[in-house]
């Protein structure tokens, strides 16, 4: 078993092209002392500039969304290929944004895995119930649905192919993080889903806890035996509060 903890930072609809070079700006010289990996995932206006900033630092980058055609007739959507050339290693499907706001359903999130795999992009799926499921009891039988229904059809060749991202609606930018045993619960549950469906490999897989991460609350969840590292929102937007949380201990 190896799995290198991720922390990812997803800008969603923040930081233009100057901005993101300043925070680069900071942030370069920082990552340096940081030996977990790290991921920025700004939005696709910055995205190049951000991967020729960061050549050989050794940062990943990663896109917030793309539809799963590789080109046609769909205004306003970008396709694997594009992202591909960038490069990005990554992208985020499935959001929770994007399944309340922007139609994304698990039929959606399952066809954009399949051509993220297919294109060598490594997806990074979010899965995650609402307040309302949560006090109903309802949170890993709806959890473990959108991982099997995101996962249908879905081959993979090594552990490395696919990142999950534990979630909890209630959780994002609100500043109510979930308790470390409870998100060692939900996450614990997708690693032995993951397993059932494949095997030992998925002992490889990496699955990040998201909502609400900060500085002062990353030890605790990282303390988790299943949670490998955090998709972090408003936090990663400050080069030093994202340096303190990818150095946690
Ligand atoms: O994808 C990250 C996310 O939704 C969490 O956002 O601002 O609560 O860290 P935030």
């Amino acid at each position: 078993m190896s799995r290198t903890p991720l922390f990812a930072g997803n800008w969603k609809m923040h930081k233009n092209v100057k901005e993101t070079l300043e925070f680069l700006d900071d942030f370069l010289p920082l990552a340096k002392d940081i030996s977990s990996e790290i991921a920025i995932f700004p939005p696709f206006t910055s995205l190049y500039a951000a991967a020729e900033k960061i050549k050989g630092s050794g940062i990943k980058l990663g896109a917030q969304n793309m539809h799963w055609e590789d080109r046609g007739a769909f205004t306003g959507e970008i396709s694997p290929p594009m992202l591909k050339e960038i490069p990005c290693d990554y992208v985020i499907i499935g959001h929770s944004e994007r399944r309340q706001y922007f139609a994304e359903t698990d039929d959606t999130v399952n066809k954009k895995v399949k051509s993220a795999i297919k294109h060598g992009i490594t997806p990074v799926i979010c899965v995650g119930e609402s307040l309302e499921q949560r006090e109903k009891g309802m949170t890993l039988s709806v959890v473990l649905a959108q991982v099997e229904k995101a996962l249908s059809g879905v081959q993979i060749g090594c552990g490395n192919d696919l990142i999950f991202a534990y979630e909890p609606i209630w959780a994002i930018g609100t500043g109510k993080v979930a308790l470390p045993s409870d998100a060692q619960e939900v996450i614990g549950a997708i690693r032995e889903k993951l397993c059932k469906l494949y095997g030992n490999v998925a002992q490889d897989i990496r699955i990040l806890y998201g909502g609400s991460v900060k500085p002062d609350n990353i030890k605790d969840l990282m303390a988790q035996p299943d949670i490998d590292g955090a998709l972090v929102g408003g936090a990663s937007l400050d080069a030093k509060a994202f340096y303190q949380i990818a150095t946690y201990n």
